[in-house]
Parts: C-alpha cells; structure tokens; sequence
C-alpha cells in the first residue's frame, strides 16, 4: 500500500472509554492493577514499557503462590496500609494547613492569537480551522496511540482542509530511534560550554536533522528538571543548576531549531525534578508525586526558562507527569491557563507527555491542547481520555467549543509560525524511518494488530552532513578543565621536552637508570574504551563502555561512538609513546600488569557517572543516581592508578564522563594527580574532543553548570531525592525556596570542592574597567501591562451537530488506533456538568503578561554592565566572564547572596583585549513579589554587580 492510501486508511475510528465526567485531575477511580498489569513485550523498541521495578504495591507477587511470597505480601500490604494512612494523613493535614496551598483554579483558558509576532500564522491559522469539522478538530488535538505512526507521536490530520498529522520525536541531543543521524553532546554538555552560539547551531543543526528525516516537532530542548537534585536522573539533559544558564541555553537552542522550520518543545512543565514517582505506573503507584513548590520559587527558579522559551518563540510547551502542588502538571490549570498562558502569553500549544494527561475534560478546561500519545490512562490499549471522548464532551457541552477550537487553533497556527505549510520542506508524509523496527519493510502502526500492508518503512536517509564538526566543537568547549598543575596540554609525543626531562630525572632517582626509551602512557578503565559498543543496551539505559550519554527518551542510537582510546591510539605519535591500555576498572594489586605499570611515565584514568529516565534501571540507578559516587568502582580505580602510576612517581590525569556532579574527595588531590577534566557527555565525537584538550589544539573553556560539593549531604536537604514514597501521593515540598546549588552552598557558607561557574584555560585572563550605564530609570513595578497587539480568531460557539463527528462510510478500522469519530448509537447525555470550583470566576489578567514572554518591559534593559577582557597569557583561548547581581537589603524579603544575570564567551588572541556588555533586563533585576502578583525591582539601596570567572572568583564590583 502506498504510504498516502494507508495515511488515509488510517483514519477510522475504535471504541471509546466512558466519557470523562469528574472534571477534575483525579484518577482515583483506576485500580492499582491499570497501571501494572501491562506487558512490555509487545513493544520492540519501546520508550517508556512500564517495567515497574521496585513495586511499592501488592500485585506482581499474587500470581505466585510461594511462601515467601505471602510473606512477601503481608509485608508490603502492611506497608501499603501504613502508606495509605501515611497518605490519608498527609492529604488531611494538606487541606488543613497547606504549606504552599493547594493549586489554585485559574480559568477559563486564555485563547491564542493576542501576539502581534503571531498574528499573521493565527489569521491563516482561523481560515483553516472554520472550515474543520468537529471531528476534524478533535483529530488534530489527539495523538493517534502509542507505535500508530512511525514518530513516538503522531496526531490526526484534517485531511479536507489539508492539514497534515504531525510527527513528534524525542529528544533533546539528536533524533531517537533514527539510522544516520548525529548523537550530538547533551544538554548538560552544551551548559557547560557557556557559548551561545554554539547553543544555536547545535539546534539548528538538529533541526536540519529532523526535518530531513521528515519530523515536524521535536521534543526538545528540555529544560526541567532544572536540576535541584544533583542526583535527579534527567539533569543532564537539560544545562545545568541555574535557572539563568538554562534559560539563555534553552532560547537559544530553541531559536537555532526554529530557524529551520521545525517546531521546538521546551519540556517538562514543571518541576518533574526526581525520576522517582515522576508519575505511577513505572512504581507501582496509584499517583505520581506532588512537587509542592511556593509561588516565588516557582517564579524565580522553575518557571524561569519556560518564560526564556516562550520568549524566543517556542511553538510548544510539554507538561510533565508529576502533581505540582497536588494537581497533575497537565490538568493543573494555574499552570497552564494562568501562568503559561496568561502570563507568559505561550502562542503555541500545550502538549501531554506520554500519558501524562490523567483525565478527559478537566485537562481541555485546564488549557491541554495535545494529548500524547494519544493512549489515556494506559498504554497502547487504544483508549483515549480525549478521542471520542473530547468529541462528546464538546458534544455535551461540557468542554466549550470556544476551547476545542483555540486548542486547534493553536496547534495550526503553530505550524502556519514555523512555515510547514511549504510542502517543498516538509512533505506530508509519514517520517523516513521507523521508530519501531530497524527493517526496511514495516507497517505504518506496529501499535495495531490489525492486518496491515507493508510498505517502506526505513529509507536510511543519511542527515549527518557536516555536524560531527559541531557536535566535536561543543564536546571540546563543554570540557572542563577542573585540576591542572602544570602538566596540561600534553604533546603527541609524550611531553614537551622540559617535562620530559624533569620526568627522567625521577626516574633516574627512582631507579638508578637513564630513561632513554619510549615515552610510556598508560590507559585506564573501562570508561576509555569502546566496552561492547556504544547502543549495547536498549535506550543507553546501562553503563558500559565509555559513556557519551545518559539513558532514556533523551538519548539516540549512536551511528558511532569515537572511544577517547581510538583517538589516543590515532593521535600519540607511535614513534615516539608507548601506549598501554587497560580498558577495566578492575584493581591493578596483584596483576600481571605490575610490571609495565611500574615503568609507566604517564597515566590517564577514565571513569564515569551514568543516569537516565526512571523506565530503566540500571544497576542501583533507578533512573535517579543512589549517590554521587563515581560507578563501576571508579574512585577506587582511581586511587590504584595514582598509587601505582610509574611506582607511584608519575603523573596521572582523570577524565570523568558524567550525567551531574560527582565526588572527588577520595583523590582529586593526591599529589601525583596533576590533572582532571570533566567531559560530561560528549556523545558520538567523545574521543576526537577529548584529544583537542588534551593535546591543546582546542584550550579549554568549559565552565561548570552545576556545582561539585564535597558531599551530598552538602547540596541540603533540598538536594536529596526522595527514593521512598511518603504517601499514597508522594510528597516532595521544596522547602529550600530558592536555595539550590550555588545558591545554597554560598548561604550557608559551604565550601564547594568546585563551584558553579568553575573552570581553568590553558591560558589566563585578567578582567578590568567596570562601567556600570543605566538606560532606564528604578521603578518598582513594570509598565501597565499592554492591550493585546491582536485579536484572537473567534468562531461561532454553537455546538456543532453529532454527524460532524459520525465514522466516515467505508473507512476500515484499525484496532487501538485512536479516532476522534462517533458512532450512531453512541448517545450524547447532556446536565448539569460538575465544572471544577473556581472554574466560574474569571480571573484577572496577570500583570506580569501582555505579549509572547510576558510584559515587555520585563525584557527591556535597563542597566548596562561592561568589562574588559584580556588573554594575558601565552596562548589563544577563551574566557567566560559571569555577572552576578546581588539584590539591595528590602525589608521582609529575603534574597541569595548573589545570582547569574550574565554571561559571554570571549575568545582572545594572546595580549588581546575585548569588551563584553551584560544588558539587565527588568526582569533580571527583579524578584516575584507574591502579594504584588507581578516582577518587583528593588527601587532603595544599590545592586551591586560582580563579574568574574566563576560564582566565587569575582574580582570586579560596581553599583547601581
Ligand atoms: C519523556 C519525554 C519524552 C516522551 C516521548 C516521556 O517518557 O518523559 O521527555 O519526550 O517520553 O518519548
């Protein structure tokens, strides 16, 4: 069957599930069983099989009858029971006294269309919309079913007016499940580069990537978890600890993808920071946990880079699985109508992750416009909360056709905004590959076990072109330098000849003989080397071989890996060094090797630090890493290196590759460890970038994105995962406020082993000459929020008839795909509808809104911040300077001691001097004021500005 008649054939419709009629987020009415009784094994190649893996509930043991396994129940019934009370107890207490209330209503939705840099996609955007039928409509808002296209999602087209479905595909660092594609370096990685143009062509180079392979959405970049716990599984991939960093990262990122035409998604809304309990099913859970954070810290931190997204124009914001404040992210309606779109003016579209939607009409009148992927409460089972569902509830009355029809309208203007009307780049069609087979051949929906043709499934359009080079530069500027006594760069023939010297003299001290041989350098531990090759495990989710990713939806399957020991074998000058490898980090005591390591000149050690999305465990890393020790026994390869490297006389350089900070303690400073770099994830040109540092062709200029404590303990109480549910709705209040990170260590006076911001060059810059220039006057709060630059499309609001949503005549059903249709029997009750509270108040319009990113005047500058920078040193590099503001004293309210509000990436030939500007904006000079509602600058008493080249080494001050 040629791939239109099935994309057509496609189009037909399956039964539905009772209509949704609480109206509220609650999914309480499923048994525990719905969210474990699935089996994975019918998903090849499936992203989120809900293996649960630590069943904190009763159900996988019943089917055996074993002693133990009684035993085994009793327990965990009781366990269940304590929960449950534990649970009971903590929700009473909850509606009682709730520390950071209970979310609160924010309604109705605010449409789409009052941006002026959208009014034109919106005008084109209504002329197709009016002329959609209800099932049309309803088509367009609801993912097809989990494997029913060949993206991990795909929504229904309105194929009379000539809208196509669109293909959504993961994922932050490359395009997932694809052949011949680039495995760039991670988010956290790019964090770590500090370079905003790099942010940009790393996107831009993704989105060439995609749109080749034939997707329209990517799913990504993501920005939350911002990284509150150092632990958290998916920290990396999103850039880092701070809210700024990521922020600018994201924007930027988005900006480089949407400059392709591809529509970015800036995920996951909101504070989805811990993979434990993120939502139920993978824990055996009957509710995801609940992130209860207060309104400034949501402001300042969390939602921070969202507002940066929605300011460069993303076309859509993923919500996450979790609860905040005790309502589902996705069906939270202060989130989403008040916050995101009120406030932040988000033009485009609200998406579910996959099945993070937990209830039909609720979710629509809370400001959901997509559901993905399409699946409600379960996977794959072919039943939507909206589908049919969505049809009824318009039909009834309950969901007004004023919203069905921004939620579309939304959908389309975003694709009008990022021009995939032209066909010529973005034919409509389903993507090149399969997600879901490796083959050529394949059918269009795996998902179903309807009889399908096949047809070509994988073409193996190779979209590479040149951008192994970008994906090399970000994994070399994203190398941080963090240790360097004098030994750095080494040269490709061992060391420089006064090292050299200076080396042989300790051995000739040591020995008693002239070292006139090979330079000798010693590789160590697994991490260096190519284990059994890069895509060994399903989705990344184990550590072997060295690592250049973290696992999950976010990582892709590497077209290949460049080992830092493949780059090591190519680069040492063979002439010259004497390579010796040993790729294990099993201890040297006692091996065979004692001898050659006695005589080794050099040694480079490797370990590493793995995590990823909570559906696969690895090891004890249930997603969220246990620890921040180094895995695979690491610190203790480490430590045997240092001691035996050349009879314990040589000098030895570490190289981590890791998802987050680790802990050094046990050797960052014995004395012959003279190096470290931390890589992070570089992805597929690991070893190529590694040699660049190394050898010096590229000087570092990698800067840390998070900080490195001493211990986990010192991150506080808000850096410590919750690995145990503490209620039937875990419950993770992030008391912490503002303190996270750098934020935390520097109010408590903690000292950090490396700090935020941190990293060394091969060369030294000096910083000078502070001008601090305002542009605009203090005031406290912004201008009046403006009138909307444009008017919303209106449409008429008479609820359509019934045969708008009737099955087409002579369409075949596929089984478990997801239609929107109706058929004749199907009743529609009409009633009173049992509307959320709150849902009858309209709210006022925020005053921190008004325009795509919130007020403008947030975003004017109103204080200009310049240095010069200097290369002071002997060779080319490139400096980072960061501003970091301190708030002036107010009364009653408490700031940081100082936050990121700026930062460059210089290079500077040596002896050269540049300037760099920070402009503040209104924003970055603000603090969300609660009772205010609104960003409040603080008008008495001075900002002091520092810049410097690190959140602890800032040499420079100045006032405003
Ligand atoms: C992840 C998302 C991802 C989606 C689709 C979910 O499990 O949380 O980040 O985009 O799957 O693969």
């Amino acid at each position: 069957m040629a791939r239109d008649e099935t994309k057509k054939g496609l189009l037909q419709d399956t039964e539905g599930r009772p209509p949704d009629s609480d109206g509220h987020e609650s999914d309480s009415d499923l048994e525990a069983t719905d969210y474990l009784d699935r089996e994975p094994a019918d998903q090849p190649r499936s992203f989120s099989a809900p293996t649960p893996r630590k069943q904190w509930w009763i159900i996988r043991c019943l089917g055996r009858r074993s002693r133990c396994c009684i035993g085994t129940l009793a327990v965990v019934i009781a366990v269940f029971i304590f929960l449950s009370a534990g649970g009971a107890f903590v929700f009473k207490k909850y509606q009682e006294e709730p520390p950071y209330g209970q979310s609160p209503p924010w309604y109705p939705t605010p449409k789409g269309g009052i941006a002026q840099s959208w009014a034109a996609s919106y005008e084109k955007a209504a002329k197709l919309v009016g002329k959609m039928t209800l099932a049309e409509k309803v088509n367009v808002t609801t993912g097809t079913g989990w494997q029913m296209g060949l993206a991990v999602g795909t929504n229904g087209p309105a194929v009379h007016v000539g809208f196509p479905q669109l293909q959504l595909q993961d994922g932050p660092l490359g395009i997932r499940f694809a052949d011949n594609i680039t495995a760039f370096p991670a988010g956290i990685t790019v964090g770590a580069t500090w370079n905003r143009q790099l942010m940009f062509a790393r996107g831009k180079a993704h989105a060439i990537e995609a749109r080749g392979k034939g997707i329209n959405v990517l799913l990504g970049p993501c920005v939350g978890p911002l990284g509150r716990m150092p632990a958290g599984g998916r920290n990396w991939e999103g850039f880092g600890a701070d809210p700024y960093l990521q922020g600018v990262a994201g924007a930027e990122t988005i900006r480089g993808i949407q400059s392709e035409g591809v529509m970015a998604t800036i995920k996951h809304f909101i504070a989805n920071e811990q993979e434990h309990f993120r939502q139920p099913w993978e824990w055996g859970l009957p509710h995801a946990i609940s992130a209860n954070i207060d309104d400034r810290t949501l402001h300042e931190l969390y939602a921070w880079p969202f507002a940066d997204a929605v300011k460069a124009g993303v076309a859509s914001v993923m919500c996450s699985y979790n609860m905040v404040n005790n309502s589902y992210a996705c069906g939270n309606s202060k989130l989403l109508n008040g916050i995101l779109k009120d406030e932040l003016g988000f033009q485009g579209f609200v998406m579910s992750d996959w099945l993070a939607q937990r209830s039909g009409v609720s979710t629509a009148l809370a400001g959901l416009d997509m559901t993905m992927p399409g699946d409600g409460l379960r996977w794959a089972n072919g039943e939507s909360l909206w589908g049919p569902q969505l049809t009824k509830a318009v039909l009834n009355g309950s969901v007004p056709v004023d919203r069905l029809n921004d939620m579309v309208t939304r959908i389309v203007a975003a694709w009008y905004q990022l021009g995939q009307d032209d066909e010529t780049k973005f034919p409509r069609q389903p993507p090149n590959f399969s997600s879901w087979t490796d083959d050529r051949l394949g059918v269009l929906a795996p998902g179903s076990p309807s009889p399908q043709d096949e047809v070509v499934v994988n073409e193996f359009v190779d979209v590479q072109a040149n951008h192994s080079i970008i994906a090399r530069e970000v994994a070399a500027q994203g190398t941080v330098l963090l240790k360097n006594e004098g030994l750095l760069p080494i040269s490709r023939q061992g060391l420089d000849e006064s090292k050299l010297e200076a080396r042989r003299r300790v051995v000739e001290q040591s020995t008693g003989k002239r070292h006139d041989g090979k330079f000798k350098v010693g590789v160590f531990g697994e991490d260096a080397g190519p284990g059994h090759g890069p895509n060994y495990c399903k989705d990344r989710a184990c550590n072997q071989g060295t690592l250049g990713s973290g696992w999950g939806s976010g990582a892709v399957e590497f077209p290949y890996l460049v080992s830092p020991i493949e780059a090591l074998r190519k680069q040492f000058d063979s002439s010259k060094v004497e390579l010796h490898e040993f790729l294990t980090n099993k201890p040297l005591i006692a091996s065979n090797d004692k001898a050659t390591v006695d005589d080794l000149d050099l040694c480079i050690v490797f370990a590493n630090a793995d995590s990823g999305e909570g559906f696969v465990k690895w090891d004890d890393v249930s997603g969220d890493r246990p620890n921040l020790a180094l895995q695979s026994g690491g610190d203790d390869l480490i430590v045997d290196v240092a001691s035996k490297c050349g009879g314990g006389n040589a000098d030895v350089i570490v190289v981590i590759h890791a998802v987050g900070p680790v802990l050094m303690e046990r050797w960052v400073e014995l004395p012959n460890i003279k190096a470290v770099l931390l890589a992070n994830l570089p992805g597929q040109e690991s070893g190529n970038a590694l040699a660049d540092v190394l050898f010096g062709d590229s000087n570092p200029s990698g800067h840390l994105p998070y900080t490195i404590g001493k211990s986990l303990a010192d991150y506080g109480p808000g850096g410590q995962v919750l690995y145990t549910p503490n209620g039937v709705v875990p419950q993770q209040t992030f008391s912490e406020g503002l303190y996270i990170d750098y934020r935390y260590f520097d109010k408590h006076s903690i000292e950090p082993r490396f700090e935020f911001g941190f990293g060394l060059s091969y060369t030294t810059f000096t910083l000078s000459n502070l001008r601090v220039t305002p542009r605009k006057n203090k005031s406290a709060l912004p201008a009046p929020r403006p009138s909307p630059a444009a008017e919303p499309p209106s449409y008429p609001t008479t609820i359509p008839s019934k045969d708008e949503a009737l099955l087409p005549a002579g369409f075949r059903k596929l089984d478990k795909y997801i239609y929107p249709y109706l058929s004749p029997e199907d009743e529609i009750e009409t009633g009173a509808y049992p509307y959320p509270d709150g849902y009858d108040t309209v709210q006022p319009p925020s005053g921190a809104g008004g325009d795509e990113g919130g007020n403008p005047d947030l975003w004017a500058i109103y204080v200009d911040v310049a240095v010069d920078v200097k290369n002071d040193g002997p060779v080319a590099g490139a400096v980072v300077p960061q501003l970091y503001l301190e708030y002036p004293a107010k009364e009653g309210v408490d700031f940081p001691v100082r936050v990121l509000r700026g930062f460059d990436k210089v290079y500077l030939n040596p002896g050269e001097i540049k300037t760099v500007h920070f402009g503040l904006t209104r924003r970055d000079l603000s603090y969300w004021d609660v009772m205010e509602q609104n960003w409040v600058m603080v008008t008495e008493g001075q900002y002091t500005f520092r810049v410097g080249q690190s959140s602890r080494d800032l040499v420079l001050d100045g006032k405003w």
